[in-house]
C-alpha cells in the first residue's frame, strides 16, 4: 500500500492482531533467528493488549516483556525506554524490540516514532509500529503532522476495517523489507508443488500465517477507486475536527474535566469525581441510544471515551451527545 511512505510489501490479514504477531514474528526472525531465550521487547503501557498476546503466541513469556510507565501525555518515554534497555543489556539479556504506537486505543497518543526509530537503529532493534488506529490518518495533512517518522519503522500495523472505513475483516501489516517477511514465513509443502511451479508469481501464504484465504485488498481498491482518495481525507480530517469539537463542547459543560486532550478522533474525560458515576453514564448512553460511548481507565481513574471516526456522524450528534452527558450526569 503506497499511500504509507517507506512501505511497498505488504499483506492483509483479518485485523490488527494478526498484524501485530505478523510485524513481531518478522522481529523475531530478523534479530534473534527466532531464538529467543534472554530476548527481550519494550512497549508502553498504552499498548493495545493485543500485542502482548501476539508476543505470548509466538513464545514470549510475560517476564520478557518490558511494558513500560508512559509519561504524562501517554507516550511511551524515551528516557525510560533508554535506562530499560540498558539495563537489560547490564543484566546479559538481548533486547531485541520496540513496538510504539501510532494512535492509542486509549487516548489516541502517539508515540515518538522519529525519535524511536534513532533508538532502534543505535541500539539495533526492531521497531514495530502499532497503527492499527492511527496510521490511515497519514492520508490527511493533520495525520501526516503527527505521525513523523512512521515511515522509519521495521514493519506497521494498519487496520482498514477502522479509520479507511471497511468493513470487518481486514487489516494490514507492511513491512519495509518483504524478504525477511518470506524468510520468516514460507515452508515449502510437497502437496503446492504445482503452487510454486510458477515461480514469479506472489503466493500470500509465503509472508503470512493464513493459506486460504479472501481477497481482502478488493474491497479497499474498491472503495478508494468508488470514492476517490480525496473522500477519505476528508472524512479522516473530520474525524479530527469532530473530537475537537466534543472537546470544545465538554469544556463547556461545569463539572467535566478532560483527562485526555483531542487527539487521532479521540478524547477521553470524566463528569464528577467518582468512578461509579462514569460507568453509570456508559450504562445511562446505552439505555437512552443516541450515541454509543465506552469507558476506560487512565491512570487508575474510569475516564469515558468518544471516538469520533464514523463518518457519518454530524456537528449536531456530537453537541447533543455532550448535551445529554451533561444532563445524565447531573440526574
Ligand atoms: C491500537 C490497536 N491495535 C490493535 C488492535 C486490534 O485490532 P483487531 O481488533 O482488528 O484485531 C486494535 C483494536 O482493536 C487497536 O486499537
Amino acid at each position: 500500500m503506497s499511500i504509507i511512505p517507506g512501505f511497498s510489501r505488504g499483506l492483509f490479514v483479518s485485523g490488527g492482531s494478526v498484524a501485530n504477531m505478523t510485524g513481531l514474528m518478522a522481529a523475531r526472525h530478523a534479530v534473534l533467528k527466532d531464538r529467543i531465550d534472554g530476548a527481550t521487547v519494550y512497549l508502553s503501557d498504552q499498548t493495545h493488549s493485543s500485542v502482548e498476546r501476539a508476543l505470548r503466541v509466538i513464545g514470549f513469556s510475560r517476564e520478557q516483556i518490558r511494558k513500560l510507565e508512559s509519561d504524562r501525555n501517554f507516550r511511551l518515554s524515551i528516557k525510560t525506554l533508554r535506562a530499560a534497555i540498558a539495563d537489560d543489556r547490564r543484566a546479559g539479556l538481548r533486547p531485541f524490540c520496540i513496538v510504539a504506537n501510532a494512535g492509542t486505543t486509549n487516548t489516541g497518543a502517539v508515540d515518538p516514532l522519529s525519535e524511536l526509530a534513532d533508538l532502534a537503529a543505535k541500539e539495533k532493534l526492531w521497531l514495530h509500529v502499532d497503527g492499527a488506529f492511527g496510521a490511515a490518518s497519514i492520508l490527511s495533512k493533520r495525520g501526516r503532522e503527527m505521525l513523523d517518522g512512521l515511515d522509519r519503522a521495521d514493519s506497521l500495523t494498519l487496520d482498514p476495517h477502522k479509520w479507511l472505513f471497511q468493513s470487518f475483516e481486514c487489516g494490514c501489516v507492511l513491512v519495509r523489507d518483504a524478504a525477511i517477511l518470506k524468510s520468516a514465513f514460507k515452508i515449502k509443502a510437497d502437496y503446492l508443488r504445482d503452487v510454486y511451479r510458477e515461480t514469479e508469481e506472489i503466493n500470500p501464504c509465503d509472508y503470512g500465517i493464513q493459506l486460504t484465504r479472501s481477497f481482502r485488498a478488493l474491497k479497499v481498491w474498491l472503495s478508494l477507486q468508488t470514492f476517490g482518495v480525496a473522500a477519505f481525507r476528508q472524512a479522516i480530517t473530520r474525524g479530527f475536527e469532530l473530537a475537537e469539537l466534543a472537546e470544545r463542547e465538554l469544556r463547556a459543560r461545569k463539572g467535566c474535566e478532560i483527562l485526555s486532550p483531542a487527539q487521532m478522533a479521540t478524547v477521553c474525560f470524566r463528569f464528577g469525581k467518582s468512578d461509579e458515576l462514569q460507568t453509570r453514564l456508559v450504562d445511562v448512553m446505552m439505555k437512552d441510544g443516541y450515541a454509543l460511548l465506552t469507558s476506560t481507565e487512565l491512570r487508575g481513574a474510569v475516564a469515558l471515551r468518544l471516538c469520533t471516526i464514523n463518518p457519518r456522524t454530524t456537528e449536531e450528534d456530537i453537541v447533543e451527545t455532550v448535551k445529554r452527558l451533561d444532563r445524565f450526569a447531573r440526574q
